[in-house]
């Protein structure tokens, strides 16, 4: 199976259904109502997505149950063929953005990525990111316990959530804190609003890389600016016709951007809800583009120079991609 690189995945997005339905039992907390017939995740539109996203998180209570919940995610990542992944993890989520509770987390996620490390053959660093809708508040608290973290391991920050709300400057004292700790940048944009979002994300925020980012194909001055300043997006075609932001594959303008020599990578965001996996991604970007092992051969090395974590780990990511 080729392999792959994923630099966009929510760690709680990427829950199986059967994971969180198994937890939500043993711990008698009742969510029956966010599963279809058929056991999946069900939601009307995105922001009935992000109530149900919430609403499975809600069972996840304790470090022990993050243990085993990052092992099944990188289970199905590694049988995808991912052999390097970025996850987003959120401290709102972890021990309500308590530093101390946030630590334990933390280091029942970083065991069970080195347990699939070893068991799995895939890397796992971690990017914190804050909730837009939950505010600027909260954000900075966010951001305090991924500076306390930042490290070899935790590498990221950024933001996720409903971008009709608030704007990114809202953030900036959060974006700023998280880099002066030493952590690379990056927020989702460009996924529900149009060119404007991607450009106060770039500008106001300065981050490396963006979180979707493909409406910028509504602008194709900002395209170009994409292409020039060499910003990397993180695209989910998946997830974005799952949502239904483009009727099809054949529609996504990852084709147009990548045509236009804006570095694209491509990710999953929250698998089990788009029903995809990184495999299923590839396949269909080959069925709709006529993608072959050149282009994803390339997708793989622009999401290798844009990863956040070391060069020491880049190099031996770098050597398992050359096979
Ligand atoms: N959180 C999880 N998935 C997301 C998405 N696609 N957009 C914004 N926030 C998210
Ligand atoms: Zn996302």
């Amino acid at each position: 199976m080729t392999p792959k690189l994923e630099l966009h995945l929510h760690l709680e997005g990427a829950a199986p259904p059967s994971f969180i339905r198994g937890l939500s039992k043993e711990k008698h907390h009742d969510i029956s109502g966010i599963f279809d017939a058929d056991g999946g995740y069900k939601y009307k539109d995105f922001w009935d997505f992000l109530k149900v996203y919430e609403a499975a998180t809600s069972v996840l209570t304790t470090p022990e149950d993050y243990h085993r919940l990052t092992l099944a995610v990188l289970e199905e990542s590694a049988a995808s063929g991912v052999i390097y992944s970025e996850t987003f993890l959120s401290p709102d989520f972890c021990g309500g953005r308590d530093v101390g509770a946030w630590r334990e987390y933390l280091h029942a996620i970083r065991e069970a990525a080195d347990q699939a490390e070893r068991s799995f053959g895939i890397t796992l660093r971690g990017i914190i990111t804050c909730i837009r809708h939950f505010g600027p508040d909260k954000a900075r608290e966010t951001a305090l316990c991924a500076a306390e973290t930042a490290g070899d391991w935790i590498v990221g920050f950024g933001i996720a959530g409903d971008e009709k709300v608030l704007q990114p400057k809202d953030f900036l004292w959060s974006f700023d804190c998280a880099r002066e700790a030493g952590l690379h940048l990056t927020a989702h944009a460009g996924e529900w609003s149009g060119p404007e979002s991607v450009r106060a994300a770039m500008n106001d925020l300065g981050v490396e890389r963006i979180g979707h980012g493909v409406r910028a194909i509504e602008d194709l001055a900002l395209v170009d600016e994409l292409a020039e300043r060499g910003i990397v997006l993180e695209v989910c075609p998946g997830s974005n016709v799952a949502l239904g932001i483009y009727p099809s594959f054949r529609k996504h303008p990852i084709g147009q951007l990548y045509d236009r020599e804006v570095k694209v990578t491509v990710s999953t965001d929250d698998p089990p809800f788009f029903h995809t996996t990184m495999a299923r991604e590839f396949e269909m970007l080959h069925e709709a583009f006529d993608w072959d092992d050149g282009v994803f051969a390339k997708l793989n090395r622009t999401a290798l120079d844009a990863a956040f974590c070391d060069a020491d780990t880049k190099s031996r990511i770098a050597k398992l991609l050359e096979g």
